[in-house]
């Protein structure tokens, strides 16, 4: 027993992250010079109310210190309760963020309400709830309201901006009156509510995207992507300031004043830019992020199965076998992956041919049992002139040293240069090599692309926290200090560019990315990375996710089972059963830890964990309809109860699928039993959908049973979902099969849903319209079903209905009806209602 917890304490010392090469504040030295800055009011900025100035809508008031230093403040007001804070220097041109906003802001009018000497008060002018007002100081403050109600206050007691020939670091205080709890920050293995770190009990969360290898759970740490979006939650309001500034950034978040948690924000280059979003609820913020930065398109169907894959399945006949066994052994899947050893040497767009001697008869092997391939291309691109992604790119599309020659770093395949991507010539350049004619052995069966190691990640390069240098160059004049949490974001957007090239414009494009910044949803699907074999990481999976959900980035998973080590039975178990409730789906895994498919499991493993895949193939269309809802809306796919419920601010180890479903997965060793704190008031049901259908209610507490084969999950009462029970080998298998409605009653005998469908591959939906989107209603034994929104006809059919009634006379019993015979003389399974609907756009049928 000794001997396995030194063993165990000496892996985790062997797996940890190495505090050598990532580099706390403290090794920082504008972290290290902001973090106890106290600024006296000499060296504070007051605001010359008198100089206000109004251009083209952009309010304008000239900031003076002690010393007679000279910034500018602008205020714009924004479309939708969103505006525009920028504190601009006179003679020291910062680099201004290009990318990140998917368009302009909307642009609104706002007026002068009230002026003195101290303070000037804005309001929009358009009727809009949002008001600032902008005080003198010292310190300067400027406080932004939503209907009279304070929010956010961006605040100057320290506010610099370093001017010299070596540094252009930035410091500013945000806090957020009223806030209960602040989020956001992602990414970072912590949970959603953000702790104290102001008293230097720990770190400041630093944003500086990093290959963060054998990362750990509660540290602030960086990791590979980067979201510097603070919010403040109470149960009344929520707002967030959202820092358009892509440099290395480190946040101190301070709860010392009760009444009003803040933000240090201190950052090593561009702008000082913020867009404060006023709410006031958690959903109108998450909008507000996705207005400016942008919504997901819908993934293609296959992208929301399940994924296979692992460092690195190594031949073709490998592949084949893999897929072969996982339906012998009836385990649904969509895709299997490709690590970096299918490549001739890792040279990306090319095969090891030894291993790999026919590409494209592996593909159309693997097209006919309808999956997909998806393949790696890191951006590093191997230093060797015989080598055509290389040569068509040196001295042009890659990144330059200060002295302008090509920069190189060594990655897998060695000594490497790194692909320009801020240039939109070298985006330009990757998205090409996509093509089928120049990445040859790939089909269209190899669906979709991966992008690791894009923080960037360089070997050796410890100065560097083993990424590019800060003084490397892009797109002429760059700094990498400038830009450097957008390097991944710029390879999906490249990568994603590639794949509709290719495509024509057809296909909607996969694209997984490591790296990320806000506005990475637009292009890719992230995962959290080197996560490893312990139950700490199946935990954090759930709040990093639901993190990014409500930072604007909702395709989001993790390895299951952990990448790294070998997992114990019990916890690959639960982390199947977990895994079912994220967007992204994959299991994978380390080159040195043992087989992991799941036939790879003993024969009692393997119901538990098919028993799992399978319930995510039904609720396939749940996530699908949300996706619709998250491109048409911005809304998450799945969040944390605070989210609907705003009381419930730490409760990570729930998660909501939409607002209808409640997952409560067991995220300890041996718990047999979760118990679980029902959201909503007593009004509000929650009928278990995993088993007996037994209902409990909001308010309440219950140990709920979960044995290893189990894993509870609950619909809401006032429900109906659609899901697809009879589970086939792989989501295209599925797209003719019939839907069964589970209708799940609310207090006043009322339940409803959505089900949205398309051609699950291309933008006609988006292009064309080409989508339908199905209401259920249900009311007095009456199901109404009505087409509501889209061009498509609905060609699908139901084959059950199945309805749950809380009983009126012991409340605790439910009344369970299947409507699967016959409904007004028509069979279920006859039911088709695109025919139905040719002639009308509802029809009801009585149950
Ligand atoms: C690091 C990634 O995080 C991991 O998923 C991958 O397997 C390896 N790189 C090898 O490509």
């Amino acid at each position: 027993m000794r001997f396995l917890l030194l063993l165990t304490f000496l892996l985790s010392v062997a797996f940890s992250a190495d505090h050598g090469l990532f580099k706390d504040c403290s090794r920082v030295p504008f972290c290290t010079n902001f973090r106890h800055l106290q600024l006296n009011e000499n060296d504070q900025f007051k605001a010359q109310i008198s100089s206000l100035a109004q251009d083209n809508n952009v309010a304008k008031i000239a900031l003076t210190d002690g010393k007679n230093r000279q910034l500018e403040l602008q205020i714009t007001f924004l479309q939708g309760r969103k505006l525009r804070l920028k504190v601009l220097e006179k003679n020291n041109p910062r680099y201004e963020l290009q990318h990140v906003l998917e368009k302009d802001p909307q642009i609104i009018s706002h007026n002068s309400q009230s002026q003195s000497e101290d303070a000037v008060t804005l309001v929009a002018s358009n009727g809009d709830s949002s008001k600032v007002v902008i005080r003198k100081g010292p310190p300067m403050t400027v406080e932004f309201y939503n209907n009279d109600v304070l929010e956010v206050i961006f605040d100057a007691s320290r506010l610099v901006l370093d001017n010299t020939e070596q540094s252009q670091a930035l410091s500013f205080d945000v806090s957020f009156p009223g806030a209960k709890q602040l989020f956001g920050l992602h990414h970072h293995a912590t949970k959603i509510a953000l702790p104290n770190t102001a008293d230097g009990s720990m770190d400041p969360f630093k944003l500086k995207n990093s290959d963060t290898a054998g990362y750990e759970v509660g540290s602030p740490m960086a990791l590979y992507g980067s979201k510097p979006i603070l919010c403040g939650q109470s149960t009344t309001k929520t707002a967030c300031a959202f820092i358009h500034n892509a440099a290395q950034a480190w946040v101190d978040i301070d709860y010392s004043t009760q009444d009003k948690p803040s933000g240090h924000f201190m950052l090593e280059g561009g702008s000082l830019d913020i867009f404060v979003l006023l709410g006031p609820t958690t959903k109108e913020v998450v909008r507000q992020i996705t207005d400016l930065t942008g919504k997901a398109h819908l993934p293609q169907l296959w992208a929301l199965g399940y994924h296979q894959s692992r460092y690195s399945y190594a031949t073709q006949s490998e592949v084949l076998e893999v897929i072969s066994r996982m339906d012998q052994e009836d385990f649904p899947m969509d895709a299997i992956w490709l690590d970096i050893d299918y490549t001739d040497g890792k040279r990306y767009f090319t095969w090891n041919r030894n291993n790999f001697p026919d590409p494209v008869q592996m593909q159309k092997t693997i097209a006919s049992t309808n999956r997909k391939l998806v393949s790696i291309q890191d951006p590093h691109i191997k230093v060797d002139d015989n080598y055509a992604v290389y040569t068509g790119a040196k001295d042009r599309y890659f990144i330059k040293n200060p002295n302008g020659t090509d920069f190189q770093g060594d990655c897998w395949p060695g000594r490497s240069s790194y692909i320009d991507f801020l240039s939109d010539a070298g985006r330009d350049y990757w998205a090409s090599w996509y093509a089928y004619d120049k990445f040859v052995g790939s089909t269209e069966t190899l669906a979709g692309t991966w992008n690791d190691m894009n923080e960037p990640s360089v070997f050796n390069a410890y100065e560097d926290e083993n990424s590019l240098p800060h003084d490397v160059l892009e797109n002429g004049n760059v700094k990498h200090r400038d830009v450097m949490n957008l390097y991944g974001f710029l390879q999906s957007k490249a990568s994603h560019q590639g794949l509709m090239q290719r495509d024509e414009g057809k296909k909607r494009p996969f694209v997984l990315s490591r790296s990320h910044f806000v506005g990475s949803q637009r292009y890719a699907a992230i995962w959290s990375g080197d996560n490893r074999a312990e139950w700490p990481y199946l935990t954090t999976s759930y709040s990093e996710c639901m993190l990014s959900n409500l930072l604007g980035h909702v395709f989001c998973g993790a390895d299951i089972g952990g990448f790294d080590w070998n997992t114990p039975d019990n916890l690959m178990l639960r982390w199947y059963q977990a895994a079912v409730w994220l967007p992204f789906f994959r299991s994978h895994s380390n080159n040195n830890v043992n087989r992991r498919e799941p036939y790879m499991f003993y024969d009692e493993m393997k119901v538990v964990a098919r028993k799992a895949m399978k319930t995510r193939y039904r609720y396939i269309p749940v996530f699908y309809t949300l996706f619709y809802l998250h491109t048409k809306y911005g809304d998450p796919v799945v969040r944390p109860l605070f989210y609907d419920y705003p009381e419930r601010i730490d409760d990570d180890q729930y998660i909501l699928v939409g607002s209808d479903i409640l997952a409560t997965p067991v995220f300890q060793v041996d718990f047999s039993s979760v118990d679980v704190h029902f959201p909503g008031d007593n009004n509000v049901r929650w009928y278990r959908a995993d088993q007996d259908w037994a209902v409990y209610y909001g308010g309440d507490t219950r140990e709920i049973s979960a044995p290893y084969d189990i894993s509870p999950v609950f619909h809401k009462g006032g429900s109906i979902i659609p899901l697809k029970d009879d589970v086939k080998r792989s989501t295209t298998d599925m797209i003719d099969t019939s839907y069964t409605l589970y209708v799940n009653l609310d207090s006043n005998g009322h339940a409803e849903g959505l089900l949205y469908g398309d051609d699950f591959t291309s933008f006609e939906y988006s292009n064309n319209n080409k989508f339908y989107l199905l209401k259920f209603t249900y009311n007095d034994n009456n199901l109404k079903i009505e087409k509501i929104d889209g061009d498509l006809d609905y060609n699908g059919s139901f084959n059950n209905v199945v309805v749950h009634r809380a009983s009126l006379s012991d409340p605790s019993e439910v009344v369970r009806t299947v409507h699967n015979s016959t409904i007004d003389g028509t069979s279920l399974k006859d039911l088709n209602f695109g025919l139905l609907f040719s002639n009308a756009t509802s029809l009801t049928l009585n149950l």
